[in-house]
């Protein structure tokens, strides 16, 4: 086996993959049928040989240098069990200014968002929340016995507090906001967002999922976090290092909560971290530099994309995370179709929306290219 040089290590990922202890970044190939007809139907459009994934809020780029040094450095560990998880629970507490107490390390913030939808189904009471939204911990509660009452968005298509505040009754165990959202990616006012949970959570558990935290930069936004680290009860707020940190794969996600509740979930949870993940999240969030080139990215294909809509009068939602929801006027199904004979993935359906809208997600600028370059061709 070939042996690993600590020149190797300092350099990172670029080094790894030349040394070939880490393919270079496999991608998934087009079948020859799909070259064909893109040949045929576009071969003025320089395209790339792979499928291009806008499907899935994935992140192009991860997972890091740093995070793939620490892998490549703890590769041995793999005969063990399990990693002490204090050093990342420091780590996150630190950030996010609450204390170790606090946080709950998940498999994936999945593995949070089931733990507190089993706590929700319990009482086989019924949750709260916006519709359309992330379905995770929806899905869970309701095969676990709760009812989910789904409030429609507004007509600004973002979450409506007043009609989920009118849909709350005596029967509900929680209310599951996902803020920025998905698949429309609003965010919440401020103020409001915070009256209302610091309001809902007086007799309710309130879950706000933050998995899109760090892309948004609109002033009007908040996270809920500060409301943990103020002692609040029943409020939980979860975090991924899936998205910005690019870890998807490697499934590591964060639940933050009073002491007494972080500790129920700790004890509900039947996931262990991977020794791998363990080490990967916790070299990714102390470095700053490689979110800050995220959010640079995608911002950079936000534009482009943005950009086609203005030009081709398509109604958009502004963006707060790393994915765009376009009313592209036809069924999604015949839009996911269309891309995908040309190489691109795009978002699945999501009802009521699915017969005019689409969800896109972020590749790199240049992907983001080819993408408006195929719609205009086809529907511009
Ligand atoms: C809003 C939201 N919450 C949670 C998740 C799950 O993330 P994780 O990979 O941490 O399980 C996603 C994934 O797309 C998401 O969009």
């Amino acid at each position: 086996m070939t042996n690993l040089t600590r020149r190797q290590i300092l350099l990172g990922g670029g080094a790894l993959a030349a040394s070939g202890l880490i393919p270079a970044i496999p991608r998934t190939p087009l079948t020859p049928q799909m070259r064909l007809m893109s040949n045929a139907l576009a071969a003025d459009i320089p395209r790339p040989d792979y499928m291009i994934r806008l499907s899935s809020n994935e992140n192009p780029y991860g997972p890091s240098r740093v995070a793939l040094k620490a892998i490549h450095a703890n590769l041995h560990l793999l005969n063990r069990y399990s990693r002490d998880v204090q050093p990342v629970v420091e780590v996150l507490a630190d950030i996010n200014g609450v204390s170790a107490d606090n946080v709950v390390v998940g498999t994936g913030s999945s593995e949070i968002l089931r733990v507190a939808g089993m706590i929700a189904a319990s009482n086989n009471g019924s949750v709260v929340c916006a519709d359309p939204t992330y379905q995770s911990l929806l899905d869970y509660a309701e095969r676990h016995g709760a009812e989910i009452i789904r409030v429609p968005v507004n007509e600004s298509l973002n979450s409506d507090l007043e009609a989920m505040r009118a849909a709350v009754r005596s029967d509900t165990d929680m209310i599951y906001l996902v803020n920025p959202n998905n698949p429309i990616p609003s965010v919440l006012n401020k103020d409001a967002m915070r009256n209302f949970v610091l309001e809902m959570s007086k007799e309710h558990l309130v879950f706000v999922d933050e998995a899109y935290h760090e892309f948004v930069d609109d002033p009007d936004y908040e996270s809920m976090m500060g409301l943990v680290a103020a002692g609040h009860k029943n409020i939980i707020v979860a975090r991924t290092a899936s998205k910005i940190h690019g870890l998807a794969g490697m499934r590591i996600g964060f639940g933050f909560a009073h002491p007494e509740l972080a500790e129920k979930m700790r004890d509900m949870k039947t996931g262990e971290t991977h020794v791998l993940a363990v080490e990967a999240a916790h070299a990714s969030y102390l470095d700053p530099e490689f979110p800050k080139f995220v959010i640079r990215k995608n911002k950079e294909s936000l534009a482009i994309v943005e950009n086609m809509c203005e030009e081709l009068g398509l109604r958009y939602i502004k963006s707060n995370a790393n994915f765009t929801f376009i009313q592209t006027g036809m069924e999604n199904a015949k839009y996911q179709e269309r891309m995908r004979e040309y190489g691109i993935l795009t978002g699945r359906d999501f009802p009521p929306y699915h017969s005019s809208w689409s969800r896109i997600s972020m590749s790199k600028p240049e992907e983001m290219e080819y993408y408006v370059q195929i719609h205009k061709r086809l529907f511009g």
